[in-house]
């Protein structure tokens, strides 16, 4: 049976995305740091790895999901933490292709993550198309695009998920939920800036869609297609749980807090629109934030 290779599978996104696949009786080996903490998240039937020249030579792995990188968003950027960022993610996809660049069988296709921070900052809506405005974020995700894109060498089908802001149990709305729900919470900045989200269960559909569609490939952004500015996000998910949201955060404080991820994160944003995904008849279950917000608070 053809079997994905999944990195990344004990985070927020991979889990879901194991235990869905579980569920579709797909056959999963995940490549991980730990395995014992791994299994703790993961399906029984997964297998877990710590090294790629576990997985034996008669194994065909048809796809590979590549989601692994050190977390962003847990504390403030030093030039040691940025430099992880990148060895975590393209370093990393380097490693992978070139373990299977001396395999007799390549991937069918790779599904390897990225992020709307490609496009960098700004107020105009992007789609696919559209080139970037340079900064780290945009450095990163390039980098780690580019070491994908190797797998084309190999006759390999290469999507590149351009994820938005995942709302769910853990991630970004994990953290703002303690003080919404205290009644502290409010918008952040001006509250100008565009979060483009996608719900959990839309992403982890995404990555079956691209796992299935064959004629998709390239960038594909992963934002559900109704982004909304700070202050709209916060109102929503303020009345979503029944608090008020009138502290805001200054910029000037989330500079001081935060530093450089404050300002790259947290101040800036852009509007994602999901053209590939759309294009090719994606149905998204959770397009609007009220009933995003509303299922995963219900
Ligand atoms: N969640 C979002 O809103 C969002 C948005 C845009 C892009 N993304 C990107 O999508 C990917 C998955 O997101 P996620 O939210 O599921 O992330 P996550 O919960 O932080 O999980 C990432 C996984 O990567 C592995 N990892 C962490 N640090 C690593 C390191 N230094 N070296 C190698 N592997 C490391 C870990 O697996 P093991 O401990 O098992 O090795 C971890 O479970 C990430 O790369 C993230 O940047 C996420």
């Amino acid at each position: 049976m053809p079997t994905i290779l999944v990195t990344g599978g004990s985070g927020f996104i991979g889990r879901h995305f194991c235990w869905e696949a579980e569920r579709l009786g797909w056959s999963l080996i995940v490549l991980s740091r730990s395995v014992e903490k791994a299994r703790k998240v993961l399906p029984s039937s997964a297998e877990i790895i710590s090294r790629l020249d576990e997985i034996s030579s008669d194994i065909n792995i048809d796809t590979i999901v590549n989601l692994a990188g050190e977390p962003l968003a847990d504390k403030r950027w030093n030039e040691s933490r940025k430099k992880q960022f990148f060895v975590s993610r393209s370093s990393f996809t380097d490693q992978l292709y070139e373990f299977f660049r001396h395999r007799t069988e390549a991937p069918m296709r790779l599904i390897s993550g990225s992020a709307i921070g490609y496009y960098g900052p700004g107020s105009a809506p992007v789609d696919e198309s559209n080139s970037a405005v340079d900064g780290f974020s945009h450095k990163l995700c390039a980098s780690w695009e580019d070491s994908a894109l190797q797998f084309k060498n190999l006759g390999t089908r290469v999507c590149l998920v351009r994820t938005g802001i995942v709302l769910g149990e853990q991630g970004a709305l994990a953290k703002m939920l303690p003080p919404f729900r205290m009644g502290l919470g409010g918008p952040i900045g001006n509250g100008e800036q565009v979060m483009s989200w996608i719900h959990i269960k839309d992403m982890v559909r995404v990555l079956n869609h691209c796992i299935q569609s064959e004629k998709l490939s390239g960038p594909i952004n992963a934002t559900a297609p109704n982004s909304s500015i700070n202050r709209e996000f916060t109102a929503t998910l303020a009345k979503v749980l029944g608090r008020p949201a009138l502290l805001p955060m200054p910029s000037f404080m989330v500079r001081l807090l935060f530093g450089e991820m404050g300002e790259e994160l947290l101040l800036q944003g852009q509007e994602v629109i999901p053209a590939k995904l759309l294009q090719s008849k994606f149905e998204f279950k959770y397009p609007n934030l009220t009933e995003a917000l509303q299922d995963l608070l219900k």
